[in-house]
């Protein structure tokens, strides 16, 4: 019987289902968590303030031992200032953007007011009032002070948060508050069975491209959130340390831990109007517990939901950190990129390296899509003719890319958007070099001997091309288009155009709207389209013309009632014809070329003398990141961006954005699948919902308005002005190890957090990628605080392999964060 008991339990070990309930009479046997694992880890490396912190004293300050904030200087007043350093942004800190820009989350800086509490005996920050971001720089350091004031009568103190980037003279006020002395007891033990009867499981599968999606960049380091349910008004929520974001020790709590604990109130606050949300004011913060690095947490809105509490617990309960009250708000327009999905394309100058040899291959100026039929046949021969994957060649076009905010020759730029694509799918065989003249060609063969796969030459000087966020003013009035004009809209009965049209109609107060596709009227849904414009109080004409062709758009141009004249023109006109550049040819490329270049060059020509307020060309990301087997379409949409910058530089309204996907039914997407989808999702490309699109269409005026609404994917490709580490994500596979919060001797109030978690984890990764979080867990369940000093022997294992750690850790949850 024991036999066959012990195949059973191998079966089930395996992971074969095994029907325990009828193989135990009853009373049936209580389930036991899984072993833990039997070596500890122990680093022997003698830890402490080291170097610096010797420094630290000799430089009469006194060590903090805390990650981020290196020493704290008693003032003669009885107050403190506590300093640090931090990183450029890079590390840890750089996984978390807001708008495409690297800022300290808010749980720092609360982080930090508690530290520099404790030093003076006034660890319950009363109030913490956010003033201003803290952003990193990727090419310097920043460094930061709190400073506590002198007690008050009363005990409080005043707090404030400054930093300054190395190498700047002035300081920048961040936040301002208010330190008091511990006199509340610490909660109780929040004992409730974990999640609590009736608790709403949320879907998180998508939770953070979401956030990305909405401006929130939370890299690796800060992707914490592991579950969350919906109790009431209240979320609740699992959150871990992942490992990206380094050791909880030394912090009160860890910022990323902190800050991925407040992401279920996005759950809460998502308005869908494109506004980000930080937190704004902290009252009432309290920390109980130290050194965690998986906690629970309870997010409940006061009643005027302006206000969240927050209470963190360990996984057995105990708190870990409360907070009365913390205010959400919009962050200031101000201060953030102009908009977290706008990007700019920026040309910066590099020196270049020691000249290598280089085969060149030149792409004859011409017009319409003649460059970029050429750089076609060009690339697909010389393919064709190194089939061994070996060579490189490097294709040279002229004016191709507007440098310096000159204008490009937009079919120049149409070869680009056909080599770009090439590039995509043959990658580190073609160089793309755009010249200004015939000097620049003695500066060709040093510009590719510094590796950079796209260049441009002026004067002699190679620059390389980078994305930068775009930044300025956030929010942006729409051009002043005269109310009585007309604004002429292509492809207006298309998914995209006719959401153009009602936006034009809704927000920009636009009465008169000329629809023009090949279909017109008889395209599907053309009557309700129009019904819906008419209830948006716009007037549409549905026009049938094929944009393509020039004499049609001058009649179509010349046909507008005088009484309500062409005003502005939203080119939303397109069509692709997708194949991989051994099967693109130029029946392809004129068919895809005929309704998007074509279109734009016609709309040019035909609205020439005419005082138009706006000319939006929507264009594609395709153009900049050459998508694989859209060479066509990244051609014509690369002549439309061109013709913008050609249309700017001459002193006549042109912008082009450079759309990544937008979340819509229908459109130029909806032929893709759920497969397809998902694909894009892994590879980062997030579709914008329109609410958040519309205002990339009216970018500040102080940037080049060459736009991309690029897709995450982007920043992995491209490299973009503040490099950011990809690091690996906290996948499942690699779970992060669910450490618990352990005791810090010196803030006196402090006690230990509850028991830890159960070492339970779902069976799949019970043997491998667990084993790093049961180790310490066992080592605390054991109730020594220390691990054995010698390794483990046989005996050591058989008590983990026997023994039940509920009976030595009494814990509640079974559920361990990541591995799931
Ligand atoms: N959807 C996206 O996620 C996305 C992303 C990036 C960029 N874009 C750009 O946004 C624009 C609209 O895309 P969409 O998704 O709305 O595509 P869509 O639904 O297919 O609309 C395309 C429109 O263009 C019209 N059209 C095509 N060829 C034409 C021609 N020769 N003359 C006149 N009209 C013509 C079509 O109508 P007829 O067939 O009746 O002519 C249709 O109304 C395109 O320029 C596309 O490149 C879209």
């Amino acid at each position: 019987m024991e036999a066959f008991t012990r195949s059973l339990a191998q079966l089930h070990v395996a992971g074969v289902p095994v029907d325990w309930a009828s193989w135990y009479p009853d009373p049936k046997p209580r389930a036991a968590p899984l072993p833990t694992y039997p070596y500890q880890r122990e680093r022997y490396w003698i830890s402490g303030p080291g170097t610096a912190g010797t420094d630290v004293r000799a430089a009469g300050q006194d060590p903090l031992g805390h990650p981020l904030l290196a020493a704290a200087v008693p003032l003669p007043d009885g107050g403190l200032v506590a300093t640090g350093q931090l990183p450029a942004a890079g590390g840890w800190l750089g996984d978390h953007t807001v708008g495409g820009q690297v800022l300290v989350p808010g749980a720092a800086l609360a982080e930090w007011a508690i530290r520099a509490g404790d030093e003076v005996g006034a660890p319950t920050v009363e109030e913490l009032t956010l003033q201003e971001p803290l952003s990193l720089h990727a090419d310097g350091g920043t460094r930061v002070r709190i400073s506590v004031g002198p007690a008050d009568p009363t005990g409080r103190r005043d707090v404030s948060i400054h930093s300054q980037p190395d190498g700047a003279s002035g300081w920048t006020r961040h936040a301002d508050g208010v330190l008091a002395a511990q006199t509340e007891a610490p909660p109780p033990d929040d004992r409730v069975t974990w999640p609590p009867a009736g608790a709403e499981p949320v879907d998180l599968s998508t939770f953070y491209a979401e956030a990305t999606g909405a401006g929130y960049g939370y890299g690796p380091a800060f992707q914490g959130l592991r579950a969350a349910w919906r109790l009431g008004a209240d979320l609740l929520a699992e959150v871990c340390l992942p490992e990206e974001a380094g050791d909880p020790a030394g912090f009160g709590v860890h910022p990323a831990l902190l800050d991925a604990a407040l992401h279920p109130a996005l759950l809460i606050r998502d308005t869908g109007d494109g506004r980000v949300w930080l937190p704004f004011a902290w009252n009432g913060v309290r920390l109980w517990a130290t050194g965690a690095a998986t906690v629970r947490a309870r997010l409940s809105p006061h009643t005027d939901r302006k206000a969240l509490r927050v209470e963190l617990s360990d996984t057995a309960g105990a708190p870990v950190l409360t907070v009365d009250s913390l205010m959400m708000r919009p962050a200031a327009p101000s201060r953030l990129p102009a908009h977290p999905h706008l990007y700019t394309v920026d040309y910066e100058p590099i020196a270049p390296a020691g000249p290598v040899a280089v085969e060149v291959a030149r792409v004859a100026p011409g017009s319409g899509p003649a460059p970029a039929a050429q750089a076609l046949r060009l690339v697909r021969d010389w393919l064709a003719a190194h089939p061994d994957g070996d060579g490189r060649l490097v294709l040279l076009t002229r004016g191709a890319v507007p440098v310096d905010g000159a204008g490009a020759d937009p079919a120049a730029a149409g070869a680009w958007g056909v080599l770009r694509s090439a590039q995509s799918e043959h990658p580190g065989r073609l160089v793309l070099v755009d010249i200004g003249d015939d000097g620049d060609e003695r500066a060709v063969a040093g510009a590719v001997a510094t590796g950079e796969p796209q260049l441009a030459i002026r004067r002699g000087q190679p620059y390389r091309i980078r994305l930068h966020p775009a930044t300025g003013a956030r929010e942006q009035e729409p051009p002043r288009l005269d109310p009585d004009g007309t604004v002429l809209v292509t492809g207006g009965t298309g998914a995209l155009g006719a959401l153009a049209a009602e936006h034009l109609a809704r927000e920009w107060g636009v009465k008169h709207l000329l629809l023009a596709s090949r279909q017109g009227p008889a395209a599907p849904g053309a009557n309700r389209l129009r019904e819906r414009l008419a209830a948006a109080g716009a007037e549409a004409t549905l026009a049938a013309v094929d944009i393509g062709d020039e004499d049609a758009v001058v009649r179509l141009v010349a046909g507008i009632d005088p009484a309500h004249p062409l005003t502005g023109v939203v080119h939303a006109a397109g069509a692709v014809d997708d194949a991989m550049l051994d099967a693109q040819d130029e029946r392809r490329l004129a068919t895809v070329w005929r309704a998007k270049a074509g279109g734009a060059a016609a709309l040019h020509a035909a609205t020439a003398g005419l005082d138009l307020g706006m000319f939006l060309l929507f264009s594609s990301a395709a153009a900049t990141l050459g998508s694989l087997g859209q060479a066509n379409y990244a051609a014509a949409n690369a002549y439309c961006e061109a013709l913008a910058a050609k249309r700017r530089a001459a002193g006549l309204p042109g912008l082009a954005i450079g759309w990544g996907a937008w979340a819509t039914a229908g459109g130029m997407t909806a032929g893709l699948g759920d497969a397809d989808r998902a694909r894009m999702r892994r590879a980062g490309v997030i579709p914008l919902a329109p609410a958040r699109a519309w205002p990339c269409s009216t970018p500040p005026a102080a940037i080049p308005p060459l736009t991309l609404s690029p897709p995450r994917s982007t920043r992995k490709r491209w490299p973009v002005s503040r490099p950011k580490r990809y690091r690996r994500r906290c996948a499942a596979s690699r779970a992060p190890p669910a450490r618990l919060g352990v005791p810090r001797p010196p803030p006196r109030r402090r006690r230990p957090t509850g028991p830890p978690a159960s070492p339970r984890c779902p069976r799949r990764s019970a043997t491998a990628s667990c084993s790093s979080w049961s180790a310490p867990m066992r080592r605390r369940c054991s109730g020594t605080g220390t691990p054995p000093a010698s390794p483990p022997t046989a005996a050591s294992w058989s008590w983990a392999s026997t023994r039940s750690p509920r009976s030595t850790c009494a814990t509640p949850s079974e559920r361990r964060p990541g591995c799931g």
